[in-house]
């Protein structure tokens, strides 16, 4: 089974000259998914990684997954103001303007060996924050995991010292 035909371009979204990448006729495909969900951990089994952050939003869909699957706790990393207890942040550049990432302080203990998951790497700025939140919080990073890196967008180069591992790659 090839992955790739489970991922739907779509032209001119959310704006003009963007080719958004739709991973939903992925998720509603039980076999894509179940074949997607290995590849992800194919890489992880003797890794001892005890917790897995998910990125809202995208990052929520596998990030509990591959948590049950690797008898991980599952920690979200969430938009301004939804995490209902005390929190750290960190803000990154967008194209124009800024966005911020939280998460719970009592999320992550020193020396937790941790996978952070999303979607896409594509400019690496989420991902570089969201790696900045787990490593305050004195988190081992042991790896990064994408359903799908966009290569020609160079995320790779904002989390150089960090293992990345992508399912699919553009
Ligand atoms: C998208 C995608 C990744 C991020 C990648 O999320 O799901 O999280 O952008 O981009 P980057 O590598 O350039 O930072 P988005 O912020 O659009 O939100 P969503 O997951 O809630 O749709
Ligand atoms: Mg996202």
């Amino acid at each position: 089974m090839s992955l790739q035909n489970y991922i739907r371009d779509i032209q001119g979204f959310p704006k003009e000259g963007i080719l958004f990448k739709d991973i939903t006729p992925l998720l509603i495909d039980p076999l894509a998914s179940q074949e997607c969900l290995k590849l992800l951990v194919s890489t992880l089994k003797d890794k001892k990684i005890n917790k897995v952050v998910g990125v809202e939003s995208r990052g929520f869909f596998f990030g509990t997954l591959i948590a049950q699957e690797l008898n991980a706790g599952f920690v979200p990393v969430r938009k301004p103001n939804k995490l209902p207890y005390e929190t750290i942040s960190a803000t990154y550049d967008l194209e124009y303007g800024t966005d911020t990432l939280e998460i719970h302080i009592d999320a992550i203990q020193k020396g937790d060996r941790v996978l952070i998951h999303d979607d896409v790497l594509a400019t690496g700025g989420t991902i570089k924050a969201v790696s900045e939140l787990v490593e305050r919080l004195g988190g081992e990073i042991v790896q990064c995991n994408f359903i799908m890196e966009l290569s020609f967008l160079n995320g790779r180069e904002k989390i150089k010292d960090q293992e990345i591992f992508a399912a699919l790659t553009y």
